[in-house]
This record gives structure tokens, C-alpha cells and sequence, in this order.
């Protein structure tokens, strides 16, 4: 567990720290946020397995987890623990995805933010009981017993995570069920940030609109549902039209080429609107959550 002597490393809230991996998980990519938290030098990094980071207080199991997901060909969100080079450790909430060009992964990429303190009060606790079960299992039991272990909480992985990102306990078995998907939330906010951190290629930019227009996909779907009457729910709307129509315009700039000053000035306006869409889907969700006692 713990070793006495670690110091937790904290990072910015506005910080992104980004990789990319081959497809067996050997680093090709990684910004300066990732060097400098982690306290290796680019080259130390390039070419390294990403277990280089690697805390011995994670449960193998999440990273089978991971790789399980990625090579699968989705996208997974994970709280993880990682060590850095001088033997200090930082936790991050991770999205691993892949990027497939002709059915084959190419690379994979992962962006991490920090997390709170609830959250990784939480999460350590998860872990210790995984950990523990794996000393005397193997790893398809100890990831059957993870999802009866949320099971038992009436959540899966994904709700998991989004009910510790709301900043609530899984303690409870009356777990938050509310039906707005993670994926999309996390993609959204993630591929925000993304797009500001690295230079994208028109790939990219198509599939961070087309994952919006999934995300008005998903607003749709929730209509009718009883939070759906609060008054914050045309602001999400609201938002998130403003949020699609700027990245159409973008994706419309990037394949005319138009400057980077010019790209970036429309990102900064995405970057407003989302802020302002999960501010008042916030709204919506906390007030769900009171009213329902959950
Ligand atoms: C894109 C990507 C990012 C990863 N990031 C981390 C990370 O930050 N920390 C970590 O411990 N493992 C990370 N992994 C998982 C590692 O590849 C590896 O599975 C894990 O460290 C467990 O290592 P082990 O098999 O030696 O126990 C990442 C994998 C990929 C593909």
C-alpha cells in the first residue's frame, strides 16, 4: 500500500496531461504538462512501455479493464494512480481511446485531469478491496467481482465513474441511476480540451463534431424524462446548439485552411459554451439528485 515517504504531486484543474501510445502501449507522444508532473525528460519518456508511470497501489484488474475496452475499439474513462519518476505519485481521471484507420489501431491516446479529493478517497477504497482479492485470484475473477461489487450498487463501470465525478459515494446500494451517459461527457469535454492541447488532423476535428451531434443525439433521447421540466434544461440545449454550430464552423475553417489564430479563436469559443452546457446540466442533475434523495 502507501509507501511512508511518497508525496502526492497536485496539478492544475486547467492542466490537460496527454499521451499517445502504439498499439501495444508503447509511448510515441506525450506534452509538456505529462513531463513535468511526472518528472521525466521527453526522451526518457518516447519509445518507454506507458507502465513506466505505473503506482503499485493500482489494481491489475483496471488495467485490464483498459486494454480490454481500447482493444475492443472504444473509449474508457479510469481513475488512476501513477508514480512519478522521483517516487511521488499523482491520481488522475484518464480517457484511453483509439484511433482506427482501416479497421487497425494506429495509436492510442490518453488525456488526463486531476480529480478531487472526495473522489480519491473513494476510489482508494475500491482499490484496496481489489487489490486485496488479487493477491488470491485470478483476473477474470477479480474483474467478476468487480462488477458484482458495483452490481450490489446498482451501478456498472460507467455510472461508476460518472457518480464519483459527480462527487457522490458508491458506498450506497440506492446509487445515482440517472440516464445521462458519461461517454458523451466525457468525450465532449475531453475532445474540448483536446483540441486547444494538440494540433489535430481534419480527422480529428470531423470526429469531435460528429461526437456532438451524438451528444444532441443524447439530449434528445432524455426528453420527457421528469428533470428534463427543470429550467436549466433549455440551457443545455441552448449551449450545446451554440457548441455544434461553432464546431461545424471550424471543421468548415479547417478544410479551408484558414490560420491557426483563426481555428484557435473559435476554440476558445467552444471551450465557453461547454463550460456553460455542463454547468447547467449540473444544475439539472443536482437538482435531481436532492429531490430524489439519492
Ligand atoms: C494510451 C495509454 C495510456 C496509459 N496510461 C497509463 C498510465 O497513465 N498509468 C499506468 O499505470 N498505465 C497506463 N497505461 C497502461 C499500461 O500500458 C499498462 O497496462 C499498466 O501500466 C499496467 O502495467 P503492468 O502490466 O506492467 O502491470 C496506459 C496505456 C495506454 C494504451
Amino acid at each position: 500500500m502507501d509507501t511512508i515517504n511518497e508525496q502526492e504531486v497536485l496539478f492544475d484543474e486547467h492542466d490537460l496531461i496527454v499521451s499517445m501510445t502504439d498499439a501495444k502501449g508503447k509511448i510515441t507522444y506525450v506534452n509538456n504538462v505529462f513531463c513535468h508532473i511526472a518528472g521525466y525528460s521527453r526522451n526518457e519518456l518516447i519509445g518507454a512501455p506507458h507502465n513506466i508511470v505505473r503506482h503499485a497501489d493500482m489494481p491489475r484488474v483496471i488495467f485490464k479493464l483498459l486494454w480490454d475496452t481500447v482493444l475492443r475499439g472504444k473509449p474508457v474513462t479510469a481513475f488512476v494512480k501513477n508514480r512519478t519518476k522521483d517516487g511521488n505519485y499523482y491520481w488522475v481521471k484518464a480517457y484511453v481511446a483509439p484511433i482506427i484507420t482501416n479497421g487497425e489501431i494506429i495509436r492510442i491516446t490518453s488525456y488526463r485531469k486531476p480529480i478531487s479529493s472526495f473522489v480519491k478517497q473513494e476510489i482508494t477504497k475500491l482499490y484496496k478491496v481489489l487489490l486485496e482479492h488479487e493477491k488470491s485470484h485470478s483476473l477474470n475473477e477479480t474483474f467478476e467481482f468487480m462488477l458484482h461489487y458495483l452490481k450490489d450498487r446498482n451501478l456498472t463501470y460507467e455510472q461508476f465513474i460518472d457518480r464519483l465525478t459527480l462527487n457522490r459515494s458508491v458506498s450506497s446500494p440506492d446509487a445515482l441511476n440517472i440516464d445521462i451517459d458519461s461517454y458523451y461527457i466525457d468525450h465532449m469535454i475531453f475532445k474540448t480540451n483536446i483540441s486547444r492541447s494538440v494540433s489535430l488532423g481534419k480527422k480529428d476535428v470531423v470526429v469531435t463534431e460528429s461526437c456532438c451531434c451524438n451528444f444532441g443525439k443524447k439530449l434528445k433521447s432524455l426528453e420527457g424524462m421528469s428533470f428534463t421540466a427543470h429550467p436549466s434544461w433549455s440551457k443545455v440545449h441552448q449551449h450545446h446548439n451554440n457548441v455544434h454550430s461553432l464546431m461545424q464552423k471550424y471543421v468548415d475553417r479547417a478544410y479551408k485552411n484558414s490560420s491557426k489564430e483563426e481555428l484557435d479563436s473559435i476554440l476558445v469559443e467552444v471551450e465557453k459554451d461547454t463550460l456553460k452546457l455542463f454547468s447547467a446540466l449540473r444544475d439539472v442533475i443536482d437538482n435531481y439528485v436532492e429531490e430524489k434523495g439519492l
